[in-house]
């Protein structure tokens, strides 16, 4: 199966938005991945909901929103309401994961968990039944262009293992320094989706990156 491709609108020109999410719309990729950054979860601030409407005023393509905050209870309505087609919460972020996961289906969104590089595959083994899409951080959340994480595939493997021993229909999402390089392994190891933020707006020329990740295969 053709992974899914969702190209991380942080490593775009925010001077020129609308001709980037313009840009993503011609290109063969699935969705737009929208990291929101608070600088308290993350040691890093990225950008709210005036640009998240912002984007959402010209994407013609699902919005992946990526919410790397703290409390996310508190903004799951108001981003669906900015246009978030997905929202995925960090298992890291709540007290309440399973509160949070129903909240965001509540709300009309698909919804998905997020872990970081530390956390272990099998803190999702009560709530995998539950989600739409597992996002497995392959750098630690924060900034674009940082180098990949190599644990990363066995923790996909298990992941793949636990979604089918729970009967879950849940998508692999890998997030994080991605490129053509380790695409093809990471889509053995079972991923789904795809983001990748430097790789491709970093690249002469963005729609033909993103036609050949959106190419790639695990063979
Ligand atoms: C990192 C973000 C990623 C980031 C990916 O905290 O969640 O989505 O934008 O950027 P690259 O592909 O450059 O690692
Ligand atoms: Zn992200």
């Amino acid at each position: 199966m053709k992974p899914l491709i969702a190209p991380s609108i942080l490593a775009a020109d925010f001077a020129n938005l609308q001709a980037e999410v313009e840009l993503l719309n011609r290109s063969e990729a699935d969705w737009i991945h929208v990291d929101i950054m608070d600088g308290r979860f993350v040691p890093n601030i990225s950008f709210g909901f005036p640009v998240m409407e912002a984007i959402n005023r010209y994407a013609q393509k699902p919005l992946d929103v990526h919410l790397m905050i703290v409390e996310p209870e508190q903004y799951i309505e108001r981003f669906r309401a900015a246009g978030a087609d997905s929202i995925t919460v960090h298992a890291e972020a709540t007290n309440h994961l399973h509160r949070a996961i129903q909240q965001i289906k509540a709300s009309g969104a698909k919804a998905s968990v997020a872990i970081n590089p530390h956390t272990p595959v099998l803190l999702l083994e009560d709530i995998i039944a539950d989600v739409d899409m597992v996002l497995v951080m392959s750098v630690n959340p924060g900034f674009g262009g940082q180098k990949f994480i190599e644990n990363t595939y066995r923790k996909i493997e298990t992941l793949k293992s636990l979604i089918h021993a729970r009967n879950s229909r849940a998508l692999i999402e890998v997030d994080g320094g991605v490129n053509e390089q380790n695409a093809p392994l990471l889509l053995a190891s079972g991923a789904d989706v795809l983001v990748a933020g430097s790789f491709v707006f970093s690249s002469d020329d963005p729609l033909q990156t993103i036609a050949e990740l959106k190419k790639a295969s695990s063979k």
